[in-house]
């Protein structure tokens, strides 16, 4: 892609947008259409039980990104205004010191079995690691598409863990889930080895399924955002106390990692993966050292600029699941130029991390209500009937008279309708 940067986008009518987009991204005219129209329920009804209808969610996208030297157009589902101008507009104060940098790990996932009534732990143990190849090998089916592509079973780890209805011992099956996210994958082989297992050790499962805890699947990124940028020396020193605070105390942590998430979630939910598994996996990273912290990491350079950085678990994939048989999700993934799991993911925690230096500047400096009274007041411009060419005007008098509320812009867009404006 030739550049990110979409200039004036925000002005522009959705359809307008879209060519610019299809334009930069080469978006199918199937796949404009189904972007514009929405899909039929038909379509979703496959993919859970008892539908009865479609919730459609703003697909919007976020300009200005630049991840390993890369342009690209982030879509991003989400309910919630300013989110995707935040993502942006970050994107565009990172692009003075070349963007983001971004890196995945191998897309290595755990899987769990937990099995109680061992009598001897640490003979259990000596068995299974004597037998691990043995093990993995039962595991290695051909057939399956994850292996076919390099990927499969790697790992047997074994751990003790008390609990308060008695000891466990818990085996990690860790496994190469490829571009898949890899629950299907995971859960299939530790239904698989189980009895095995049990069989072997002499214990009795309780249970197994993968960990959402998948921390050996980190993704990070880093990006330098020059002073000038953010709005002086002064706003970046602020932004790294702020940092300090959300590192410091849980309530501001929770809040500071909730910004992280709105980035990151609406990547997630546009490209069909599973947010719930991402944010189980991130809250529980960002309290591995015993206290609930903040997920990235905000430092001064020695010339006054903000070094940000941000590491967490992210399992996504680009194969299987509703990334490929939900459409829209199918077309986000075509926007983001079709990429490896491991790239979305780099995309994905960049997105992450614009979306808290963004949030965290705004409220180290003139606070999110403005953003977000600015796209409110549009949004009652609208419901109040103002025409397309009066939206911008309307909401612009609703923020300059600090009214902004319904009876007010049915005022304005009354009042202007009779001048014949
Ligand atoms: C609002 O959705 C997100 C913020 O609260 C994040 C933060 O406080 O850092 C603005």
């Amino acid at each position: 892609m030739s550049s990110s940067r979409l200039p004036g986008l925000y002005k522009k009518p959705p359809a307008e947008r879209l060519q610019d987009v299809a334009a930069l991204t080469g978006l199918t005219a199937e796949e404009q259409r189904l972007l514009a129209a929405g899909v039929p329920v038909s379509t979703v009804d496959p993919l859970v039980e008892n539908v009865v209808g479609v919730l459609p969610l703003p697909l919007g996208v976020a300009t200005n990104f630049v991840v390993n030297g890369e342009e690209v157009i982030v879509p991003m589902a989400v309910e919630e205004s300013s989110v995707v101008a935040a993502a942006s507009h970050a994107a565009k104060m990172a692009r003075a010191f070349g963007g983001f940098h971004a890196s995945a790990d191998p897309p290595l996932m755990i899987g769990q079995m937990a099995f109680r009534g061992v009598s001897d732990p640490a003979a259990a143990r000596r068995k299974i690691l004597m037998n691990r190849d043995r093990l993995i090998d039962l595991l290695k089916d051909p057939e399956s598409g994850i292996v076919k592509r390099g990927g499969g079973p790697r790992d047997l780890e074994v751990r003790e863990v008390p609990t308060d209805a008695g000891d466990l011992l818990v085996v990690h099956l860790v496994m190469d889930v490829r571009d898949a996210m890899g629950a299907n994958a995971i859960n299939t082989a530790v239904e698989t080895l189980a009895p095995v297992l049990a069989e072997m050790i002499g214990g009795e499962p309780l249970m197994r399924i993968l960990s959402n805890l998948a921390d050996r699947r980190l993704a990070r990124a880093q990006a330098l955002f020059p002073h000038e940028e953010l709005g002086g020396r002064e706003v970046a020193e602020r932004m790294v106390a702020a940092w300090a605070f959300a590192d410091a105390d849980p309530y501001r942590a929770a809040t500071h990692n909730k910004g992280i998430m709105n980035g990151l979630d609406a990547v997630v939910v546009a490209t069909g993966n599973d947010w719930r598994a991402v944010e189980a996996g991130a809250h529980a990273y960002a309290a591995r050292t015993g206290r609930y912290r903040s997920l990235s990491r905000f430092q001064l350079t020695p010339e006054g600029h903000l070094h940000a950085e941000l590491e967490l678990p992210l399992a996504l994939g680009v194969v299987g699941g509703a990334t490929k048989a939900h459409p829209t999700a199918a077309a986000a993934l075509r926007i983001l130029g079709n990429p490896s799991a491991s790239r979305l993911a780099e995309v994905a925690v960049s997105v992450a991390l614009a979306q808290n230096v963004a949030a965290v500047r705004a409220l180290v400096s003139e606070g999110i209500q403005a953003g977000h009274m600015r796209l409110h007041a549009k949004n009652l411009a609208l419901m109040a009937g103002a025409p397309a060419h009066l939206l911008d005007r309307v909401a612009e008098q609703l923020v300059a008279e600090g009214k902004v509320r319904m009876s007010r812009a049915e005022e304005i867009v009354k009042s202007l309708r009779a001048t014949g404006a």
